[in-house]
């Protein structure tokens, strides 16, 4: 599937009739809420797991040296945390452009922290996606994060910024403070070796 999910997002949910949708969040879209919402309430979902296995060309990295960025794997046993927004149909517009990298929006149940549940959308970066990076070690990821840059910053600013919003939202994500361990370690050994 092409890198570029625009028009395939455009044409999978009609929206005729409907006045807000809940939007679940897990990556850049908890600490950078470039959009209008109507309600925040944190939650999760059951059956993914997050993962920095996507690559960001277009966002923090370059097609030259791309940077690595959350997406969501399947594992039936994993819940994760995130953020849920009630947005009106309108945003998606602007969200298709933004994540519009190899993530397509898929349906998906969302549990509140109240233990209710609504049904809502979130983006998905699947393994057929031109951008799909993959599984590599903690500390390559940590690298290549700590290198990359792009329109939207440095890779590790996406990094660091993802791991303090889930620390607030009492989210345990050990794969994401792992790496944000070795990129923090990567750095200080950077500067003292200068
Ligand atoms: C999300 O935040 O829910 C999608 C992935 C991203 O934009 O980082």
């Amino acid at each position: 599937m092409s890198a570029n999910t625009i028009e395939h997002n455009r044409k999978r949910y009609d929206f005729a009739g409907v006045e807000s949708v809940w939007l679940f969040g897990y990556g850049s879209l908890i600490h950078k809420v470039d959009f209008p919402f109507l309600e925040q309430r944190p939650a999760s979902i059951r059956g993914w797991e997050r993962r920095f296995w996507q690559g960001s060309h277009d966002h923090r990295g370059t097609p030259e040296s791309p940077g690595r960025v959350v997406t969501l794997i399947e594992n039936p046993d994993a819940v994760c945390k995130g953020m849920a927004f009630r947005v009106s149909p309108k945003v998606f517009e602007h969200l298709d452009v933004r994540e519009k990298n190899g993530y397509l929006r898929l349906s998906t149940r969302l549990t509140f922290d109240d233990g209710s549940h609504a049904e809502g959308l979130v983006y998905i970066a699947t393994e057929d996606n031109e951008a799909f990076l993959g599984h590599a070690p903690d500390a390559d990821i940590a690298r290549q994060i700590a290198s990359a840059s792009g329109p939207s910053g440095p890779n590790a600013e996406y990094l660091l910024r993802l791991a303090e919003s889930l620390r607030a939202l009492g989210a345990d994500c050990p794969h994401t403070f792992a790496i944000e361990s070795h990129l923090k370690y990567a750095v200080k050994n950077d500067t003292q070796g200068r």
